[in-house]
């Protein structure tokens, strides 16, 4: 069987990744501090772990992580998705205990699933891919969103990182930027004040321009074209090319 682990399912663009899958035939392990209604069946299991916990990663995914691989999959698909925007304000300004967070979600958790993605499924013949959901923030700077610009930079590096490292055929890691999607993510972005987000004309921008895409439609293109078909490895990907 094929499978699939997403992370940051409970809502958002994970939500409609794992649904998507689901609906594909892939066996599919949500992790988070949440599922999601929409989520269930036999090929769906769920890992509740809050990401910012960097401890909790390896013993709450180990057993899980083992008990995919001694199902013999044909494939095994890793989407780090989860992230969190915040804290938001310009350097000066931020709290060291939530830059903390923000890099323990956004970079050290999809660093500390990879790691252990690469540990447990090192079987040369498994066909692996890992898909890092990044962000345009990891190219250019986000005035007042410095930790998650960060965070997506360092994240962009563990898919060179990975690519440079696991050089077998059936070794895949790709990056995908998947444009501005219609979530949570982008309300909590629009809806901070100017002084505290001196960057947030751009998101309250693309909502007044309509240029939000549902995340169901962003997840059928990143399934159908980054996780069923071949792909280049090691590429950053841009959902304008999908
Ligand atoms: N929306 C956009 O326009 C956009 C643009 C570029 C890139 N992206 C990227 O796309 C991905 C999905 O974003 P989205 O828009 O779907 O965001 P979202 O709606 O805010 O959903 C974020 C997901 O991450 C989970 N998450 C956050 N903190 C967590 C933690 N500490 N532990 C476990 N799970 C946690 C959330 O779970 P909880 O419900 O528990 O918080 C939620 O399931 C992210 O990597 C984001 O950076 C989004």
């Amino acid at each position: 069987m094929k499978t699939a682990i997403v992370t940051g399912v409970s809502r958002g663009l994970g939500e409609s990744l794992a649904a998507m899958l689901l609906e594909r035939g892939y066996a599919v392990t949500g992790v988070g501090r949440a599922s999601s209604a929409k989520l269930g069946g036999e090929d769906y299991r769920f890992v509740p772990l809050d990401l910012a916990d960097a401890p909790a990663i390896e013993d709450a995914l180990k057993p899980v992580f083992l008990d995919i691989a001694q199902s013999r999959p044909e494939s095994v698909c890793l989407i780090n998705n989860a992230a969190a925007a915040g804290p938001v304000g310009i350097l000066g300004t931020l709290e060291d205990a939530q830059v903390q967070r923000s890099l323990a979600v956004n970079l050290f958790a999809p660093i500390a699933i990879s790691n252990l993605f690469c540990r447990i499924f090192s079987n040369s013949s498994l066909e692996r891919r890992i898909i890092n959901v990044s962000s345009g923030a990891a190219q250019n700077a986000l005035v007042g969103g410095g930790p998650y610009s960060v965070a997506k930079a360092g994240l962009e590096m563990l898919t060179k990182q990975l690519v440079a490292e696991h050089r077998e055929p059936t070794f895949i890691a790709i990056t995908i930027r998947p444009g501005i999607i219609d979530t949570g993510m982008q309300v909590f972005m629009r809806e901070q004040p100017r002084d505290v987000l001196p960057s947030v004309d751009l998101f309250r921008g693309f909502h007044q321009s309509g240029q939000l895409v549902s995340a169901d439609v962003v997840a059928r293109k990143i399934v159908g074209k980054l996780v069923e078909a071949a792909v280049e490895n090691g590429r950053v990907y841009a959902y304008k090319e999908l």
